[in-house]
């Protein structure tokens, strides 16, 4: 298993689907009435936040909580990063108190490669989203959303990929960090992944992703199994991408009439935020076949997986005397 988890690319077949079953042997643990497991007691994991989130940091909260670890909140917001303090000495001191996890959120793409290789902490380093680069947990738990739905094996069941699948990840690529960490889980677990975006919004490069592209949303649904919509990031848009707001929902948005030109298993899926009327429509979002709630809480799982596996919960358990292991 890996030690840190920076890109979704780091982990091969084996590593995805080991997380993929464990997070659904913690699935269960959600609907206790005790929400709670002994694994990571006296471990402490750190949520080091430089960008906003609700999502991401609340089901990273949880995650680790429900798994006993000691949490500590770090958001730059009203921090010493304020003060103009860099990302080296935020780690340092997160190290001298004894982070066994980092889990980071930045503005900069590849912080998190940053943090781990200078080795600025002696924890895990977690990427939770880095500028538009990766946000290898998001891929992960929607690949264990698409998992439950549409794997040919009943939900629930260990070891399933989703061989054959295909996925349509639709809106602004160009910004997603979402988009790339997905497109290369999937290729991992042997899904065919279609982008459409108008070609303004396509990354430079992505003839070389493990994926096909289009610019036609109407003409990739019919054979999609999931349809996973992405949000317009407004805020890192520095020029105009397309001619008006309008415009695009015509095009690229999700609508009643679109749902149902997908086949009748498929699913609708969306990180979040999203932005109801501009990429998918109040309806749409709200409808039986969107998977959007069940997203996040997969989510919870998927971390308490990834937490659990990267700082050797097992070990941890029976050994009172080491330090983090990861
Ligand atoms: C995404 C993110 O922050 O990259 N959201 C999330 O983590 N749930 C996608 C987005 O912001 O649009």
């Amino acid at each position: 298993m890996i030690t840190n988890l920076l890109s979704a690319g780091d982990l091969d077949r084996t590593d995805a689907i080991r997380i993929l079953d464990t997070a659904e042997e913690l699935l269960g643990v959600a609907s206790r009435p005790i929400k709670k497991l002994p694994t990571l007691r006296g471990r402490t994991v750190v949520n080091l936040f430089f960008e906003d989130s609700t999502r991401t940091r609340i089901s990273f909260e949880a995650a680790a909580k429900r798994l006993s670890a000691d949490v500590i909140n770090f958001s730059a917001k009203g921090s010493s990063v304020s003060k103009g303090e860099s990302l080296k000495d935020t780690a340092l001191t997160l190290q001298a108190m004894g982070a066994d996890a980092v889990i980071i959120r930045h503005h900069s793409s590849g912080a998190p490669h940053r943090l781990a290789q200078a080795r600025w902490t002696k924890g895990a380093v977690i990427n939770a989203g880095d500028g538009t680069h990766e946000h290898p947990t998001q891929a992960l738990l929607d690949a264990f959303t698409m998992r439950r739905h549409l794997s040919d094996s009943p939900a629930g069941s260990l070891g399933a990929d989703l061989q054959g699948k295909n996925v349509t990840i639709v809106g602004d690529v160009l910004h997603s960090r979402v988009a790339r960490s997905n497109a290369l889980l999937l290729h991992t677990l042997g899904a065919h992944v279609t982008l459409v975006a108008p070609p303004t919004l396509l990354p430079v490069g992505v003839d070389h992703w493990p994926v096909e592209t289009s610019y036609d949303l109407d003409a990739s649904l019919e054979k999609a199994d999931a349809v996973m919509m992405l949000r317009v990031q407004a805020e890192r848009m520095n020029a105009s991408y397309f001619p008006s707001a309008r415009e695009y929902s015509r095009r690229y948005g999700l609508d009643t009439a679109r749902l149902n030109r997908l086949p009748d298993h498929a699913i609708v899926m969306h990180p979040g935020p999203m932005n109801r009327g501009m990429e998918i429509t109040a309806d749409v979002a709200d409808h039986v076949r969107s998977v959007i709630v069940e997203q996040v809480t997969n989510g919870v799982a998927v971390r308490m997986a990834v937490l659990y596996l990267l700082l050797g919960g097992a070990a941890g358990e029976s050994d009172t005397t080491e330090e983090g292991t990861a």
